[in-house]
């Protein structure tokens, strides 16, 4: 293994905490062959399914995890015992450990890890029940936790591996409606902001993944919540705004799973990766906008401190 690069962004530097701004150069695989095996959530649709049949028509190997993998047998039996589909609810600890043992005993490891499965919740902050908002954090950031706390020691073992987390763009962007969706998503953008900084010295890579809007079944699979008028003007008039946009607004799974595996060839890979240019631009002008605010507000921001 090739330790981290020591000019790379770091989490502490000359005794000061920094945010890390870039993930650094990515260690070497310690083996000799150049075929990675893959560890991929939400392997069954989507843009996990076809992370899976890419990787699987690189020559690679891909452990695809699917709470049922009855939905995997064309691309078994097109693909063999290059591809090992295990069962895991992303939401129960335990079974996505026996999904990483059952991984290491078919592969003997793990080079990239998509952390990826994930629904969404619609509606407006407000109405959205407790169960709903509970069950979306359990799939998106507790399944997320429950990934990483069970592949982490196999990658810090190994002292090489890449993970790429299931963001979004609203990872860093949002507007009325998907509220609590973005709450997951900006949840696992902190996390991983730290986690960066903290793999990075032990030889493993972190990329968030943060595709625009995508034709999967996402759209299919959303849960709702209740309709108050009093949100009509925002977030249905958004929704319908949403419901309204043609296809073509959607980018195909496909080319976010090229976008996926460029990030994954990449010696010095991104800390965040925006797939999509629509998401991309949402991503570009809400990030500015906080920017002209801290500025905006500075003399109150820095009167504190005078
Ligand atoms: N589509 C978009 O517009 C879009 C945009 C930005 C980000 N994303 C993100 O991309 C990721 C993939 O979504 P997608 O667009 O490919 O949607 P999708 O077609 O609905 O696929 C979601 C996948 O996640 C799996 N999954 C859901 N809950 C699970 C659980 N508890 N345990 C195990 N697997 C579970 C699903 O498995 P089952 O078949 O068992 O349900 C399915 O394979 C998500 O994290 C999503 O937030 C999507």
């Amino acid at each position: 293994m090739t330790g981290p690069d020591p000019d790379a962004p770091s989490g502490v530097r000359a005794g000061r905490l920094q945010p890390a701004r870039t993930t650094p150069r990515k260690a070497a695989m310690s083996h000799a062959t150049t075929t990675r095996t893959w560890f991929v959530t939400g392997a069954t649709s989507g843009i996990g399914r076809a992370l899976t049949a890419l990787a699987l028509q690189r020559g690679e190997q891909v452990a695809a995890v699917a709470r049922h993998s009855a939905a995997l047998t064309d691309l078994h039996a097109e693909h063999g015992e290059r591809l090992l589909p295990v069962e895991a609810d992303v939401r129960e600890e335990q079974s996505v450990r026996r999904a990483v043992e059952a991984t290491l005993a078919a592969f003997g490891r793990i080079d990239v890890v998509a952390n990826n499965a994930g629904y969404g919740l619609f509606g407006a902050v407000e109405e959205a029940t407790d169960v709903q908002v509970r069950a979306v954090f359990d799939t998106n950031v507790f399944g997320v936790l429950n990934v990483l706390r069970a592949t982490l020691p196999v990658l810090r073992r190994q002292g090489s591996g890449h993970l790429l987390e299931g963001s979004s763009l609203y990872g860093q962007s949002a507007h009325p409606g998907v509220g609590l969706l973005a709450a997951t998503k900006y949840a696992v953008e902190g996390l991983t902001d730290a986690l960066v900084a903290e793999v990075a010295p032990l030889g493993i890579a972190v990329t968030l993944v943060q595709p625009g809007p995508t034709a999967s079944a996402f759209l299919t699979n959303l849960d709702t919540t209740g309709t108050l008028a009093d949100y009509d003007g925002t977030v249905r008039a958004v929704q319908k705004a949403l419901a309204e946009r043609p296809p073509d607004a959607f980018s195909a799974p496909e080319r976010i799973a090229e976008g996926m595996l460029a990030a994954a060839d990449a010696d010095r890979p991104p800390l965040r990766l925006a797939l999509g240019a629509s998401g991309a631009r949402d991503m570009r002008a809400a990030l500015e906008a906080r920017l002209a605010e801290l500025d905006e507000w500075r003399a109150v921001t820095d009167a504190v401190d005078a």
